[in-house]
């Protein structure tokens, strides 16, 4: 029987193209912002990253992102004609509202929500709230709400710098072909006894390094970490051992970065089992899940597919309850 989680997964092209055609105009509403502040948890703190790295590449803004759910002894900063953006699939997460109880109102004068459901909280708080078009995601790890989270954000900055869009087009394809040429069941298999797996990505990719190790744990119960693959050198390299399964998210044309060639190449050296996750295939990798070569502001949205789709295999393969895993709920409105 096919999961929510499963159907969810593959319902992300039709929901990428929904994001795309969607009209944001109502932002033209807000004041064009000096700067961003974004608030969230678990996956939406994850898209908010990603987000961090857009908005300060196309508006070159600074953009401050808070993990609501780790606000002790942290306050948010109030900032002049700052754009304040709470993001939540759910609309109820009860860390984010904690997180804003403080602020001005001031700094409640511009706020932004980024929500899949109607008339939340999430809605009564914020000045403008965009929905994203995901529709119900019954499954408790969220993936299409994710990545309309991230489509949504991207389309946010790049109209806020009035950027041209047109290389965003193809996103739904791109996403079908991933899902097309991803292969995970082997994959999957030889970590399927394992307890213990690192996710690396580079900067942009570093947050989906995250996401992908919160999959991983929620619907696989595998203790996964996530690292850019420089950090990891600093230390954690140390738990490397014969057949220890890493993942390591590449750039385009990584096999021309010396630096990043001569990382993996330790981990290979110590004998970690190395899964690409790569639009090249390379002889350093052990296995691949391949992906489209794509824009690089893009990579983010693409390279997460596979992490969802490997996170979801896994779980199969082990015979979890793949929907609803143990000790969680959708929201934590509490
Ligand atoms: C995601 O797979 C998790 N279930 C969880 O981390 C979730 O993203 C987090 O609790 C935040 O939820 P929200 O987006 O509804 O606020």
């Amino acid at each position: 029987m096919s999961s929510e989680m499963l159907k969810n997964i593959l319902e992300q092209p039709e929901i990428a193209q929904r994001c795309l055609d969607m009209d944001l105009s109502l932002l033209e509403s807000l004041k064009n912002p000096d700067s961003f502040q974004l608030l969230a948890c678990g996956s939406s703190y994850h898209a908010a990253l990603v987000a961090q790295f857009w908005f300060e590449h196309l508006t070159g803004k600074l953009t401050m992102v808070f993990d609501a759910a780790n606000m002790v002894d942290r306050q948010i900063r109030q900032e002049k004609n700052n754009l304040l953006i709470l993001l939540s699939q759910s609309g109820t997460t009860a860390d984010i509202f904690k997180a804003v109880e403080s602020i001005s109102p001031a700094q409640k004068s511009q706020t932004l929500g980024i929500t899949n459901r109607s008339n939340t909280p999430l809605h009564k708080f914020c000045t403008q709230t965009i929905q994203t078009p995901a529709g119900e995601e019954l499954a408790v790890a969220a993936t299409k709400s994710f990545t309309s989270q991230l489509i949504l954000l991207l389309k946010l900055g790049l109209s806020i710098n009035s950027v041209k869009d047109s290389f965003i087009e193809s996103l739904s394809e791109q996403i079908s072909d991933t899902i097309e040429s991803c292969k995970t069941s082997i994959i999957a298999t030889n970590i399927l006894s394992k307890n213990r797996l690192i996710i690396l990505g580079d900067g942009i990719n570093y947050p989906i390094a995250l996401e992908g190790s919160l999959k991983m744990k929620e619907t696989t119960y595998i203790s996964s970490e996530g690292s850019s693959l420089g950090t990891f050198m600093h230390g954690p390299i140390a738990i490397i051992e014969p057949g220890f399964p890493v993942i390591a998210i590449v750039k385009k044309g990584f096999s021309k970065n010396a630096e990043t060639l001569k990382k993996l190449e330790r981990l290979k050296a110590y004998g970690a089992y190395l899964v690409g996750v790569s639009s090249e295939t390379h002889d350093i990798f052990d296995q691949v899940l391949q992906v489209p070569e794509t824009n690089d502001l893009l990579a983010p949205i693409i390279n997460v597919i596979p992490l969802q789709l490997l996170a979801h295999e896994i779980a199969k393969q082990r015979g979890l309850d793949i929907d609803r895993p143990r000790n969680l709920t959708k929201s934590i409105d509490q």
